[in-house]
Order: C-alpha cells, then sequence, then structure tokens
C-alpha cells in the first residue's frame, strides 16, 4: 500500500529541532510525489480544521529555528472519543490518509488512541525537551535544551565562585531527571536531585557544611522540578547550613533557542524515516534512537511504558561528585 496524502502536527510542548523534523517529513513526502498537509496549533487544528497543503517553500528557513512554525498546543477535547472521532472525519473529508505527530509522551498517547479508535495510520515522533520517550535514547530538543541549562550552569559557577555561595538551579523535568542529570554531570555539579531516586537533604546540608569548612569555595545543586521546589530546597539549605545561598530557576528558556547540530540531523532523520514509513503503509511506530542509530518502536509499547534514567548517569554522578 501507498498512501497519496499526508499529514504532519507538532503537539505538546515545542521543542528545538521540531522545524527540522517537520520540514524533513514535507520535503520526503514532496520528494516521493505525495501531497502533504500541516496541521496547526496541535490537535486543536485537526478539531479546528485549521490545515493547509504544504509545499517545499513553506519549509523554507525554519531548520534554525527553535519553537514549531506550525504551532502546538496540548488539547483537552482531544481526550474524549467524540473529539478523536471529529478529528479523523477532518482528516478523512480532504483525503489525509496518513499522520504523522511530532511530540511527547502524552502526545503520542493521543496519536495512539486515534489509530486504535478510527484506524487512522500513525507513524510518531519523539519531540520533548525531557527525553523521557520510553524505547529512545533520543528526544528531538533534549540536546539544545541540555546545551542551554549548561551555559547557565557555567555562568552561575563564575558568580558561585565569585561569592563563596551554594546556588540551587531547579531545571524542567516534572517526572523526568533526564535533563539534571546530563546537565549536572557535563556542568560538574556537586548535586543532582532527580525525581527517580529519593534524596535526603538533611545529609547533603551536612556534607555541604564539612566541605565548606574543609575549604570548598562554592557548591551547585541541579534540581529537576519533579524533585522539589528550588526555591524551597534552597531556602531549607539556607536555614539548615547557614551557606549563604541563591536559587535560579531557568523555566522556559530551556524550550526555545535555534537547535543544536545534533538535534537538527536527528530530527531530519527521523522525520525522513516517518515519512517513508507512513507513505508505505505503516502504522502505529515511533522512531527515534538506540545506540545512535535509528530504531522502530511499537507505538502502543513506547506509550505505555515509562523510560527509566540510566543508573550509570546516577552512578557517575556519585563517583564524580
Ligand atoms: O514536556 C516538556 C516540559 O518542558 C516539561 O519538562 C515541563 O514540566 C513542561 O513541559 C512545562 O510545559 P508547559 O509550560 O508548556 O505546560
Amino acid at each position: 500500500m501507498s498512501l497519496k496524502s499526508i499529514a504532519v502536527m507538532t503537539s505538546g510542548g515545542d521543542s528545538p529541532g521540531m522545524n527540522a523534523a517537520a520540514r524533513a517529513v514535507v520535503r520526503t513526502a514532496l520528494f516521493e510525489g505525495v501531497k502533504v498537509w500541516g496541521i496547526n496549533n496541535g490537535y486543536h487544528g485537526l478539531l479546528d480544521e485549521d490545515m493547509f497543503e504544504m509545499q517545499s517553500k513553506n519549509v523554507s528557513d525554519i531548520i534554525q529555528r527553535g519553537g514549531t512554525f506550525l504551532g502546538t498546543a496540548r488539547c483537552k477535547r482531544w481526550e474524549t472519543p467524540e473529539g478523536r472521532r471529529l478529528g479523523y472525519e477532518n482528516l478523512k473529508k480532504r483525503g489525509i490518509e496518513g499522520l504523522v505527530v511530532i511530540g511527547g509522551d502524552g502526545s503520542l498517547r493521543g496519536a495512539s488512541l486515534l489509530s486504535k479508535e478510527t484506524g487512522m495510520p500513525i507513524v510518531g515522533l519523539p519531540g520533548t525537551i525531557d527525553n523521557d520517550v520510553w524505547g529512545s535514547d533520543y528526544t528531538i530538543g533534549c540536546d539544545t535544551a541540555a546545551n542551554t541549562i549548561i551555559d547557565a550552569i557555567n555562568k552561575l559557577r563564575d558568580t558561585a565562585s565569585a561569592h563563596r555561595r551554594v546556588i540551587v538551579l531547579e531545571v524542567m523535568g516534572h517526572h523526568s531527571g533526564w535533563l539534571a542529570m546530563v546537565s549536572g554531570i557535563s556542568g560538574g555539579a556537586e548535586y543532582i536531585l532527580v525525581p527517580e531516586e529519593p534524596y535526603d537533604l538533611d545529609a547533603i546540608c551536612n556534607d555541604m557544611s564539612e566541605a565548606y569548612k574543609k575549604g570548598k569555595r562554592y557548591i551547585m545543586v541541579v534540581v529537576a522540578e519533579g524533585a522539589g521546589s528550588g526555591q524551597e530546597i534552597g531556602k531549607y539549605i539556607a536555614e539548615k547550613t547557614q551557606l549563604d545561598t541563591r536559587v535560579s530557576v531557568l523555566g522556559h528558556i530551556q524550550r526555545g533557542g535555534s537547535p543544536s547540530v545534533i538535534d537538527r540531523v536527528r530530527a531530519s532523520q527521523l522525520g525522513e524515516k516517518a515519512a517513508l514509513a507512513i507513505i508505505s503503509g505503516l502504522s502505529d511506530i515511533v522512531f527515534g534512537f538506540s545506540k545512535g542509530r535509528v530504531v522502530s518502536i511499537d507505538l502502543h509499547d513506547a506509550v505505555n511504558n515509562k523510560k527509566k534514567l540510566d543508573p550509570e548517569y546516577m552512578h557517575l554522578a556519585k563517583v564524580l561528585f
């Protein structure tokens, strides 16, 4: 089976490289002589019939941009079977036979339900800075976000050292400590707090006091938002240790910015694979990376399993402390 008309959309939190992925989907489809539609604003666009047929020029001048030129959203209406049925009908009306969804686990779950309930062919691409999609070592945007955090850590170290301060840096990751872990390791943080592993703040405070007595100049703590509030952790440390402590919450700056080389190349590779797969009639798969190679993952496995934080990272963080 070979499809003649497909669509692409981005959904959930934006991530740097989504544009590169969508561009690759569009250009691959056109190269194969297949019609390709863009859906605006995630699942909202499917429900509101906000979609347009794309040409190559629609994806010019976007590979270097963060965000997503298609717009994105988290869509409550998509959570109902009626909403998904309407989305399906809006696709069918235009002769669209398959859909590529670029987004995080929530967005891929919505896509999986659409496929299950209506039979609409779906190929997913993992697009989130959190790097938390099961079955893939990598999600589009995680590299750029980690580099943004590293930049902040480097700057914070300068001022922390100048003042002999403790700095607590809160980074994104409600359920996933990947960003905190890799940026903490590569930024040389003394403590990395992640939602996947319990920690003892009193013991950490005692260690900090001892370290300062021995001449330590400053301490960096990187905390994933899901492991606790940076503000509260900083306040606790300051009260308990009496060390001069400051807190930075990096926030949405982590989501933006021009994508790194890694994110651009990988997103392009994934976009090409997704387009070829959907055109050839495949469905219910997600393309990701494992050990540096593109792999396909069963869509239902990807959304029904929880990715674990690599224990080797957790061990390394302790060794390097
Ligand atoms: O899914 C990515 C993510 O950046 C999380 O790490 C963060 O908690 C969340 O999105 C915040 O998203 P928003 O502000 O768009 O609701």
